[in-house]
């Protein structure tokens, strides 16, 4: 808030407008408070953050049990609605968890130096440009990784799909014969959509994880579709008020949090024989 003094009588309050960014399109809004629909790609007002200037990803390099990962392009919607039901059973269980939703980073796709001979690619990776290095050491340096998308196109996001790309350079790990860094680590996965693709989706983004040594949760993976008709606020509603995502979403959680504490990465440890493509 600051005060012009207007005359000598005059005085005029203004509050000092702030900038506001859609984490989905970019788009840039001043005001007091965000629009309450995006104008550009009509996402909800939760999408909007201040705008201020973004530092890089860093990781501290403490070591934790688990990984969330939003891999839609609406960080709070109907997957982040998912994601937050994950993270009140990772609360729920007392479990050392990070979350990051992928709209809010700076991911870029992969350079594929794989593509030009296997030993260009490298961990870590030779893209440090921007925040996929720090979380492959989370990666690295977590026990298991709970993952979830919507279905577009009968498939994973592309945001996540540019994610699981960028991790080449650790599964190249294994082709190059180095040791590998995620054997027996565990992973979880939660997919909605509208329609159809969930058990495809779901098993599209295993198979990353798998080519990795990863080692899926026993009924490690849930999806949920409601039917095409609905709309954005629909949407809302009926998956923050499905009693059946809830307990399949805390299921998937609790199994792979058991998984974990089965502690298979020490148990496996070199004793794994490591068949990657
Ligand atoms: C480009 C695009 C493609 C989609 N393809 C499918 C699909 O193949 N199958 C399906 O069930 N839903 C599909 N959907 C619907 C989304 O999966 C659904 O709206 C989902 O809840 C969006 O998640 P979000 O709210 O986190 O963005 C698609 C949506 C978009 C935008």
């Amino acid at each position: 808030m600051f005060t012009i003094a207007c005359g000598e009588t005059k005085k005029i309050s203004m509050q000092k407008s702030k900038t506001w960014k859609c984490s989905v399109c970019g788009y840039i809004h001043h005001g007091n408070e965000p629009p309450e629909e995006c104008p550009q790609c009509s996402s909800s007002s939760k999408e909007y953050s201040e705008e201020r200037d973004k530092q890089k990803l860093k990781f501290n390099g403490e070591k934790f049990d688990i990984l969330l990962i939003n891999g839609s392009s609406h960080r709070a919607h109907n997957t982040g609605i998912m994601v937050n039901f994950a993270e009140e059973v990772l609360k729920k269980n007392n479990v050392n968890y990070r979350r990051f939703n992928l709209n809010e980073l700076n991911i870029q796709h992969c350079w594929c130096c794989y593509s030009m001979r296997d030993s260009a690619c490298t961990y870590p990776c030779r893209n440090q440009l921007d925040d996929a290095p720090a979380l492959h050491e989370m990666i690295v340096d977590s026990r298991a990784v709970i993952v979830a998308s919507p279905i577009n196109w009968n498939n994973m996001s592309a945001r996540l799909k540019d994610f699981l790309d960028r991790l080449t350079c650790l599964q190249n790990l294994y082709l190059l014969k180095k040791e590998g860094l995620t054997t027996g680590k565990v992973v979880g996965i939660l997919v909605n959509g509208h329609e159809d693709g969930g058990m495809k989706t779901a098993l599209d983004i295993f198979l990353y994880f798998q080519q990795m040594g990863y080692v899926l949760a026993p009924f490690g993976f849930v999806y949920r579709t409601h039917g095409a008709q609905y709309n954005a606020k629909t949407d809302d509603d009926f998956f923050k008020n499905d009693d059946i995502l809830k307990k399949e979403v805390d299921g998937i959680v609790s199994n792979v949090i058991e998984t974990m504490k089965q502690d298979l990465e020490a148990n496996l440890k070199d004793k794994i024989f490591p068949v990657s493509e």
